[in-house]
């Protein structure tokens, strides 16, 4: 397999409007490649596509419709597409006893069958042009589990069998199947999870700003709000960090 310019790239980055996918598409961007990329929230793409020069397409990859018809705009902007980098994701952490099975379906949803989706299409076009690639982000967690990372370690487990699977597939199509395996590298990962926790809490009409400030400074602590519940992460985060999101959310109808 001959390698390959970043020159030459023409990426579709899932989730390039912040932390690794942002940064991965600004990367490329500035090295020659040209790049599309997607997310959830309209007024975040623009921003993040305007500021990098990228193609933005709205699009929640874990609606199947949704996911098809990225990759078929991608392909009508990016002649030539070839690169996927399948980075939508996002983290929930909570021990087992207290897992509920729709979050996990969600988290599953965009981690695992929305991945899935966009490689399945983005694949049918690179099996058409003899080459492609594509570059799934697993995690630490794909590699090896932890306490209360039932849902997040199984989604990303999924994914790097997923890996496998497509490799051993896509080899003879000249298709490279890759995987990257980050570690803990951005705290707003963490406070979206945490978020997701209480917001996800039955009672949460009895939390008081105590449970909007919670600090996480060690490497496991558990925090719990007046509610009783009890968290347990093994994060370093502040959560402080979400605080803006929390006073918006109280002043149009409570903590979300
Ligand atoms: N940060 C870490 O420490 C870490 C460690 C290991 C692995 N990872 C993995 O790296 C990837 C990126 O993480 P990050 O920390 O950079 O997260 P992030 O800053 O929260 O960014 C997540 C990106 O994914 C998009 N997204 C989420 N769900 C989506 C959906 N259903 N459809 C389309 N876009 C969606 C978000 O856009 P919207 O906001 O518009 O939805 C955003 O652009 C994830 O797969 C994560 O599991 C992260």
């Amino acid at each position: 397999m001959a390698l390959m310019k970043i020159s030459d790239v023409r990426a579709l980055v899932t989730g390039g409007t912040s932390g690794i996918g942002f940064e991965i598409a600004k990367q490329l961007k500035e090295k020659g490649g040209e790049v599309v990329i997607c997310g959830r929230d309209e007024s975040k793409l623009r921003k993040a596509a305007s500021s990098i020069g990228a193609h933005g397409i709205l699009a929640d990859v874990s609606v199947e419709s949704e996911a098809v018809d990225l990759v078929q705009q991608t392909i009508a902007h990016l002649p030539g597409y070839n690169v996927l980098i399948n980075n939508a994701g996002f983290g929930s952490f909570a021990p087992l006893l207290d897992t509920d099975l729709a979050a996990m379906q969600s988290l599953f949803a965009t981690n695992v069958f929305g991945a899935m989706v966009v490689a399945r299409e983005s694949a049918r076009h690179f099996i058409a042009r003899k080459r492609g690639n594509i570059v799934n982000m697993s995690s630490s967690a794909g590699v090896r589990g932890f306490a209360g990372g039932t849902a997040y370690a199984a989604s990303k487990f999924a994914l790097s069998g997923m890996t496998e699977c497509w490799r051993a597939e896509l080899r003879k199509h000249d298709i490279r199947v890759m995987q990257i395996n980050p570690a803990r590298c951005r705290r707003t990962f963490f406070a979206e999870a945490a978020r997701r926790v209480i917001g996800s809490c039955a009672r949460r009409k009895s939390l008081t700003p105590h449970c909007r400030c919670w600090r996480w400074t060690t490497e496991v602590s558990s925090p719990s709000c007046r509610c009783g519940r009890r968290i347990r992460i093994s994060a370093i985060c502040h959560f402080e960090s979400a605080e803006p999101r929390e006073r918006k959310g109280r002043g149009s109808g409570g903590a979300r």
